[in-house]
């Protein structure tokens, strides 16, 4: 029982989601994909055609458990073989909780050519719902969009010997597929340090004025050293604030078009559940809605305790469900508001996106006002405050995380960036991820491991005299392992309960570490706590002020800050292979993630045999052994 089927072509179109037309990756001819939406418990049926006729393709539904269904996850060479050009695979899970997610592609960068779509999970229960002042709920899915195809993206991280090219800032912003390129709309004020457009509409000739300054260039004034730095700060400021903004291709004020500016339209006195999810390639996101407050009450598909900001962070693979109250805003004369979008964890060179919350009655266009400025970039404490605000929600929804005696391992995972071989990848204690041909699903359905993939277990840990203020070239030789690329995988017997401990570090370069939102397939974990510097798992994980075991978050992804760690706890009680990385979409192409296989113990794998679809796994050495040993009826 369930809805009716979802039937897509998955096809080459060309497209203009920021006003440029690209080839991209759509769904039954539009992008983004259609919208999904069921009932938690619902059996949900995607049928998918695969109409592009020069590469495989996967869906993954994020955030989805798959519980009992680990082939249906949607991973390239973890649960699935990719469905070859002209075939069809359909994916058949059940909605397990509602919540608010998304689905993307998970074979090579197919999520960042546009292969994604909002997959929203109702309640027939709804608490919100309730409030006999909802009105309803709007939904807003965040990315980031590339003009390079996402082909050259790749090959710039592949290449080697100091040739890496990374894929830098995106071009664009979007909200729900749309945005407009180096344009900023209407009466736009300065939005971020720099960034500073004055028109009332956008035109060619305000593009052009941002040109000419941005050509006028940085003289020299005078002779000697300070001259020279002051030349050298104009030319960082000038590459700043004019990386994005080299040109403008404003689009019309398109609404009916393929481009943004996206219009939630709603009424005053009521209450809105506004839906926020991101599945950006790179960027992680602020997002305020202008003169409004939000009260934060989901997040990852689980009910948190309700809190009140000004604004939200999200970092992609999060979502979020806010409350929105039209009440305050109601006396208002010109109702109508920006909604604004912008870059945070990383020097924007990227315009914020907009879109305008319209009351009903509203005569005006354009909200009156400059829209809300994104906070500095580079404040990870907001961050971080945003994120330990989050509790879980007591109720029927959740459980509360099996204490710390019960733990039966710990694991903590260093992540690095290394040179290997002239390229340079992300590395989990000192292992660089890359993919075997085969699905480790069907290598274990066939019993074929060691021919699939490198048995040797994952490491566990890293050497106790890492230091994580200095890059990995600077180590100590004894606190280093040689880096390998490699499929391994941690192995866990059904039901453990597994504390995971992710250690930032410094980049390559001495000083500089990253933001990585990690996600997890098959699971929601508790989000336990956070803390700076090096954790020392044995003192730091029973420590009551970094660590929450009454009423941690349960989440699909969390967030590892620059030079700090991240403690997450989940029971490995869903047998599968799942996926758990960083979903910054070149991270994990660079190698940033590993591999849980959960529970695949030698009496379940029969059954697991007897259950996957055969399309699912008939591909690479699976398929030779189906061949040489075919089912017994
Ligand atoms: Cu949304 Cu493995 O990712
Ligand atoms: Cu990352």
């Amino acid at each position: 029982p369930g809805p009716a089927p979802h039937v897509w072509n998955v096809e080459y179109i060309l497209w203009a989601p920021d006003c440029k037309q690209h080839g991209m990756i759509g769904i039954n001819g539009a992008f983004p994909g259609p919208t999904i939406t069921a009932y938690a418990g619902d059996l949900i049926t995607v049928v998918v055609n695969n109409k592009l006729h020069t590469e495989g393709v996967v869906i993954h539904w994020h955030g989805i458990k798959q519980i009992g269904t680990p082939w249906a996850d949607g991973t390239a060479s973890i649960s699935q073989c990719p469905i070859n050009p002209g075939e069809t695979f359909t994916y058949e899970f059940k909605a397990d909780k509602a919540g608010t997610y998304f689905y993307h592609g998970h074979f090579g960068m197919q999520r960042a050519a546009g292969l994604y779509g909002s997959l929203i999970v109702l309640d027939r229960d709804d608490p919100f719902e309730k409030d006999p002042m909802y009105a309803g709920d709007l939904n807003m899915l965040l990315s980031d969009w590339y003009h390079e195809a996402v082909y050259a993206q790749a090959a710039g991280l592949e290449r080697k010997d100091d040739h890496f090219q990374w894929v830098g800032e995106p071009q664009t912003l979007l909200i729900n597929g749309k945005g407009q390129f180096g344009c900023t709309l209407g009466d736009v004020g300065k939005f971020q340090k720099g960034i500073h457009r004055d028109a009332t509409k956008c035109d060619r000739r305000d593009g052009e004025r941002v040109e000419a300054a941005c050509d006028a260039g940085c003289e020299r004034k005078g002779k000697g050293s300070e001259a020279e730095k002051e030349k050298a700060a104009c030319e960082d400021e000038k590459a700043e604030n004019c990386g994005v903004v080299r040109r403008s291709e404003c689009g019309p004020f398109c609404r009916e078009t393929q481009c943004g500016p996206v219009v939630f339209d709603v009424e005053p006195g009521r209450t809105y559940r506004l839906r926020i999810a991101s599945t950006t390639s790179l960027s992680a996101l602020n997002v305020q809605v202008q003169g409004h407050k939000l009260t934060v009450v989901e997040a990852d598909g689980n009910l948190v305790e309700p809190f009140d900001v000004d604004d939200i962070d999200i970092y992609s693979g999060e979502s979020y469900s806010v409350l929105l109250n039209t009440t305050a805003a109601k006396q208002v004369s010109s109702p109508s508001y920006w909604i604004s979008v912008g870059v945070i964890g990383r020097r924007p060179r990227t315009l914020p996106a907009l879109a305008v919350l319209r009351y009903a009655g509203s005569k005006n266009e354009l909200p009156a006002g400059v829209p809300p400025a994104t906070p500095a970039w580079d404040d990870v404490g907001r961050s971080k405050e945003f994120a330990k605000k989050l509790k879980a929600r007591a109720g029927p929804g959740y459980r509360a995380p099996p204490g710390t005696t019960r733990v039966h391992r710990t694991i903590a995972m260093l992540n690095t960036q290394e040179l290997v071989d002239g390229q340079i990848k992300w590395a989990i204690n000192h292992v660089s991820l890359s993919l075997p041909a085969t699905p480790y699903l069907g290598a274990y359905a066939y019993g074929i491991q060691g021919q699939v993939f490198d048995t040797t277990p994952a490491p566990a840990t890293f050497h106790s005299s890492y230091d994580i203020e200095k890059p990995p070239q600077e180590q100590k030789p004894e606190a280093v392992q040689p880096v390998t690329v490699s499929d391994r995988v941690y192995t866990f017997a059904h039901g453990e309960v597994v504390d995971v401990v992710l250690q930032n570090a410094d980049m390559r370069k001495h000083g500089v570490s990253e933001s990585h939102p990690w996600h997890l397939h098959g699971h929601d974990f508790w989000v336990l706590g956070y803390g700076e510097g090096r954790c020392d798992p044995e003192q730091d994980l029973k420590n009551k002020e970094f660590i929450n075991t009454v009423n941690p978050p349960l989440r699909n992804t969390a967030v590892l800050f620059p030079h700090g760690w991240t403690a997450l706890r989940f029971v490995a009680d869903n047998p599968g292979v799942w996926a758990f990385h960083c979903h910054i979409e070149p991270h994990l192409h660079m190698g940033m993630g590993v591999v849980f296989a959960e529970g695949m113990e030698e009496r379940r794998l029969r059954e697991l045999k007897l259950k996957v679809p055969r399309e699912a796994i008939m591909c690479g050495k699976t398929a030779l052994a189906a061949m040489a040993r075919p089912l017994a009826p």
